[in-house]
């Protein structure tokens, strides 16, 4: 596998003259955060050795190398989750080859259901932790000590000084902002009822079909990390409404100006 990652970042290195150390994963219908980067280069995950591809509407499947505020970026346009039948080494994949780009420091969006009941449909939450409810994890396997290390500490995956970053840039710009708990499990059925209340009581505040295995491996990787959730839909008893993708896309778009711009604002401060 540590071939296959370092095959691809090669490829990749071969077509570039930056030097990215901030990658970005864009998450369902945020696929527009990639346009407000000044592009060097864009290359289809379909070109790339060992990438798996993308089978999701709203999900482009693109590679996008270029600049933010004048800072190198990487960003993934398109991102595998575990429903779609990737396994978790394929769902890691793209952040493991990052490292091998350069990348230090991983910012992730994405689209979830909001359980706080302080939260609205549009609403931004910036990750401060996650729930792990995949019934597996990125790292089971034999470990691959070059990537990190066996048994990785997970007391604080998500950097505060990023999350301190991003509410002084939410003050500045008048960005409404929360942060909370986001809950990672399988999909690819939206939740009942009864999981919505299920999911809020264990602590979680954001529920979604992402982010948490790439995070892991960004964490056995000793990735700096930086996690954001749209939400777009509510699962608080008495507020759920019936979902769709599409009405998720719709949803997750409804604040993309702020997201792009808190995104922009932050990796200009945190390179
Ligand atoms: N549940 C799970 N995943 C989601 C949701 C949700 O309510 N909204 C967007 N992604």
């Amino acid at each position: 596998m540590l071939k296959e990652i370092k095959v691809a970042a090669k490829y990749i290195l071969n077509k570039t003259n930056l030097s990215p150390k901030i990658g970005i994963i864009l998450g369902t219908g945020l696929g527009s955060i990639a346009d407000s980067i000044k592009k060097e280069i864009e290359i289809d995950y379909s070109e790339i050795p060992g990438f798996p591809l993308s089978t999701v509407v709203g999900h482009k499947g693109k590679l996008v190398i270029g600049l933010i505020n004048g800072v190198a970026v990487v960003a993934l346009q398109g991102r595998f989750h575990f429903y779609e039948g990737y396994d978790m080494n394929k769902v890691a994949f793209p952040v493991r080859v990052m490292k091998y780009l350069g990348i230090e420091t991983l910012i992730v969006s994405n689209a979830s259901g909001g359980l706080n009941p302080d939260f609205e449909i549009g609403d931004l939450m910036v990750i401060n932790d996650h729930i792990n409810l995949f019934p597996t994890n990125p790292l089971i396997g034999p470990n691959i000590a070059e990537l990190g290390p066996r048994f990785p500490d997970m007391s604080e995956v998500y950097n505060p000084t990023y999350i301190k970053n991003a509410f002084e840039i939410a003050k500045t710009h008048h960005i409404k902002l929360h942060q909370g708990v986001y809950a990672g499990l399988t999909g690819p059925t939206f939740e009942t009822p009864a999981e919505y209340k299920y999911i809020r009581i264990i602590g979680a505040d954001a529920v979604g079909m992402s982010t948490v295995p790439e995070v892991i491996a960004a964490r056995h990787m000793a990735m700096n990390v930086f996690g954001i959730s749209v939400i777009t839909d509510i699962g608080i008893a008495g507020s759920i409404e019936e979902i769709t993708h599409e009405q998720v896309i719709e949803n997750a778009k409804k604040n993309e100006k702020n997201l792009v711009l808190l995104v922009a604002e932050l990796v200009k401060a945190i390179h």
